[in-house]
């Protein structure tokens, strides 16, 4: 049985997934419009990849006798400027997804919760690729920086940037 302080942290990162597949779903969108279909694949991709996140922690919640609240969530941005701020700009938001989960291990030793702490591990994993990936990502455009064939390069092959990461490798 879930302790309620774990439940309400545990609910709290549902909807910080669940908010975070809508941005990404905007991102693709944004991307989609300004011709970038590569790239709008990639987020769309992730904005997928992102409900799941929120989807295990929906079940888990409930496997353990809790009860995952499906919330409201908040419009994201609709318009990035420039590819490189709308990947700065998600970089920004995995560095804090990353601190959010963190939160959430530290709730959970003080709670003895550590069969959550177990099931959170792969969040942590998943976090250090997410942010690694950004990064990745960042350091090329900026090596493009305004060069059109440059971009039109990375727009094709965006969805096949691996990172090496301790935890393996990802597109
Ligand atoms: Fe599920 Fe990108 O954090």
């Amino acid at each position: 049985m879930l302790k309620t302080k774990v439940e309400k942290a545990l609910n709290n990162q549902l909807l910080i997934e669940g908010e975070s597949s809508q941005i990404y779903l905007a991102m693709a969108s944004w991307a989609e419009t300004q011709g970038l279909s590569g790239t709008a694949q990639f987020l769309y991709k992730h904005s997928d990849e992102e409900r799941i996140h929120m989807l295990k922690l929906v079940q888990y919640i409930n496997e353990r006798g809790g009860h995952a609240v499906i919330p409201a969530l908040s419009a994201p941005s609709r318009d990035y400027k420039t590819l490189n701020n709308m990947f700065a700009t998600l970089l920004k938001h995995e560095i804090m997804v990353s601190s959010k989960i963190n939160d959430l291990v530290e709730i959970c030793l003080k709670e003895k919760d550590f069969t959550t702490n177990n099931f959170l591990q792969w969040y942590v994993s998943e976090q250090i690729e997410e942010e690694a990936l950004a990064r990745t990502i960042l350091d090329k455009l900026k090596m493009i920086g305004s060069d059109k064939s440059g971009l039109y390069m990375f727009d094709r092959d965006v969805e096949s940037i691996t990172v090496q990461s301790n935890t393996g490798t990802k597109a």
